[in-house]
C-alpha cells in the first residue's frame, strides 16, 4: 500500500551462535506470476506457499480489480481467471505499494486489452523509471500518461488492435521481459524477446507450465524467447518454492556470526537465482548444498551455511550480476567482514531498484567503519576482517525492505549495535524475518 505506516525504528545487536533450521518464505517473483498468470487463466488455479508480503497482496487485490476472483481457504490460494483479454477496466486506481515488479508485470498484462488503468505506488515506487515498460508496451499500441520522466502515477490506455513485437531489452531486467510476454499473450501472431544477458526465467517457466507456446533459444543476439499469443491458459496447481533472496539474510548472518550452524530448507537454486551462493563460496564460505534434487522443474537443496571467520574479498565476476541483483545489498555485508576487497563491477541497474542500493548501503557501511569506493555502476566494499567492524549508528532504509534486513544483519555481528531509521519496509517480501533471525538466535528487535 503506498499509506506506508509510520516508521518502525529497529535494532540489532552482536549475537551467536545462531543455530536451528530457517523456514523463510515463498519466492516474490513466483508469486506475482502465480497470481497474474492465474487471472488470465480459465478456470481456477490453487497456489500454496505463496508469499504474503505487502508486495504479493497488493498484486493479489490488483487482480482482484481487473475482474478474477482471488482468495483463500485454509492454506490455499484459488484464483478464478477471466481468461487471456478478459480483463475487466478497474474502477479504481491501482495501488501497488513498493512493488516494482507487480506494477510492471501488470502493466504488461493489461496494455493489450482495450481498456485504460491508472497505477500508483509509494515515494519509492513512484520515483523508479517506467519508461523501460512503456516504450516496449507502445510498440503493441498502448499509451502512457505519466509523470515526467516516466514515473508513475501513470495511466496505460490498453490498445484493441495488438500488434506482435519484437524486442530487444536494453537493460538486463526479468520485469521488462515479463511485461513484454505478458502482453504479447494477447496479441495475434509471435512476440519474441531477446536479452543480451539472462536473466530470471520465472515467466517463461510458468508460462509453459500454463500451456502457452513459449520457445527460449541461445543465439549470437543473446537469448530468443518466442511466445505464440492469443493461447488459452490453462489453470493450474502451484506450490511456490521457498525464496533464494530471503534465504541469503539467514545464511550470511550465519557466516559472521561466531559458532553458528544454520540449516535453510527447500531453498531454489534456479541458476538464474542462485548467483550469491556461489560468490559466498568463492570467498572461502562455509556453506554447503545438500540434498540436491529436483522440484517441479527447478533444482533445488537444503542450504547449510557455518561460520566463516576466514573469509576472502574477491571479484564478482559481472556477467553473474542478474542473478544476483538482489543480493548485493547482504553480499556487502559479508564482504564488511572478509579481508581485502570485494570488487562488484555491472551493477548499475541497483541504482534503480527499490532504492538507488549502491548510494544506500555505501552510505551506511561508511557510518559504520568500512571503506567503500563507488562509480555508477560499479561498487568496493574493503573487507575489515571477522569482529572489527565498529557499526553503532542508525542507517536509513530509503523504504527499502533489503536495505533494512541487511544493516540489521550488519549489526549482529558489529561491536556496536545497529540501527535502522525504517524496518517497515521488510513487510514487503520477509514479514517473518524478525521472528526467523531471533528463532535461530538473533538478537534484533523493535524501538519504541
Ligand atoms: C524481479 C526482477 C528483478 C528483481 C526484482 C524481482 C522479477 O528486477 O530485482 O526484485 O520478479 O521479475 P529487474 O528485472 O528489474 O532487474
Amino acid at each position: 500500500m503506498s499509506s506506508h505506516g509510520d516508521p518502525i525504528p529497529m535494532i540489532s545487536r552482536s549475537s551467536g551462535p545462531l543455530t536451528g533450521a530457517a523456514h523463510v518464505p515463498g519466492d516474490k517473483s513466483i508469486s506475482h506470476r502465480s497470481l497474474i498468470l492465474g487471472a488470465l487463466a480459465v478456470g481456477e488455479t490453487t497456489v500454496t506457499g505463496l508469499l504474503e508480503g505487502q508486495d504479493v497482496l497488493d498484486t493479489a487485490a490488483a487482480m482482484r480489480a481487473f475482474g478474477a476472483e482471488v482468495g483463500k481457504r485454509g492454506d490455499t490460494w484459488h484464483i478464478h481467471g477471466v481468461g487471456v483479454g478478459g480483463f475487466a477496466e478497474p474502477e479504481q486506481v491501482i495501488d501497488c505499494g513498493n512493488s516494482g515488479t507487480g506494477v510492471r508485470l501488470i502493466m504488461g498484462a493489461m496494455a493489450t486489452s482495450p481498456i485504460a488503468a491508472t497505477f500508483t505506488g509509494d515515494a519509492s515506487l513512484n520515483s523508479r523509471p517506467m519508461a523501460r515498460v512503456t516504450d516496449p508496451l507502445a510498440l503493441f499500441g498502448a499509451r502512457a500518461y505519466g509523470r515526467a520522466g516516466g514515473r508513475l502515477p501513470m495511466t496505460i490506455m490498453g490498445t484493441q488492435d495488438p500488434l506482435p513485437v519484437r524486442y530487444t531489452t536494453p537493460v538486463p531486467s526479468a520485469q521488462v521481459k515479463s511485461a513484454v510476454l505478458l502482453a504479447g499473450l494477447n496479441a495475434p501472431g509471435e512476440t519474441v524477446v531477446i536479452e543480451r544477458e539472462a536473466t530470471r526465467d520465472h515467466s517463461e517457466r510458468m508460462l509453459a507450465g500454463f500451456g502457452a507456446s513459449i520457445t527460449s533459444e541461445q543465439s549470437e543476439e543473446g537469448r530468443v524467447i518466442t511466445l505464440k499469443g492469443q493461447p488459452e491458459l490453462r489453470p493450474q496447481a502451484i506450490t511456490v518454492p521457498r525464496d533464494p533472496s530471503s534465504a541469503a539474510f539467514p545464511v550470511c548472518a550465519a557466516l559472521i556470526c561466531e559458532g553458528s550452524d544454520v540449516l535453510v530448507p527447500n531453498i531454489g537454486l534456479n541458476p538464474t537465482r542462485a548467483g550469491l551462493f556461489f560468490t559466498l563460496q568463492e570467498m572461502g564460505a562455509d556453506l554447503t548444498f545438500e540434498d540436491m534434487r529436483e522440484e517441479g522443474g527447478e533444482p533445488v537443496a537444503d542450504l547449510r551455511a557455518r561460520f566463516s571467520p576466514d573469509l576472502a574479498g574477491i571479484e564478482v565476476p559481472p556477467e553473474r550480476a542478474a542473478s544476483m541483483i538482489d543480493e548485493y545489498p547482504v553480499l556487502s555485508v559479508v564482504a564488511a567482514f572478509a579481508k581485502g576487497k570485494t570488487h562488484m563491477p555491472g551493477v548499475k541497474e541497483l541504482r534503480v531498484k527499490e532504492s538507488d542500493r549502491i548510494d544506500a548501503m555505501a552510505s551506511g557501511l561508511r557510518a559504520a567503519g568500512v571503506a567503500v569506493d563507488e562509480g555508477e555502476d560499479w561498487w568496493s566494499v574493503h573487507g575489515e576482517g571477522f569482529g572489527r567492524v565498529k557499526g553503532g549508528v542508525t542507517a536509513a532504509s530509503h523504504l527499502d525492505h533489503r536495505i533494512a534486513m541487511s544493516f540489521l544483519i550488519l549489526g549482529l555481528a558489529t561491536q556496536e549495535p545497529m540501527r535502522v531509521d525504517d524496518g517497515g519496509p521488510i513487510a514487503t517480501s520477509f514479514p517473518i524475518f524478525e521472528t526467523l533471525m531471533n528463532g535461530l538466535g538473533a538478537e534484533i528487535s523493535r524501538e519504541s
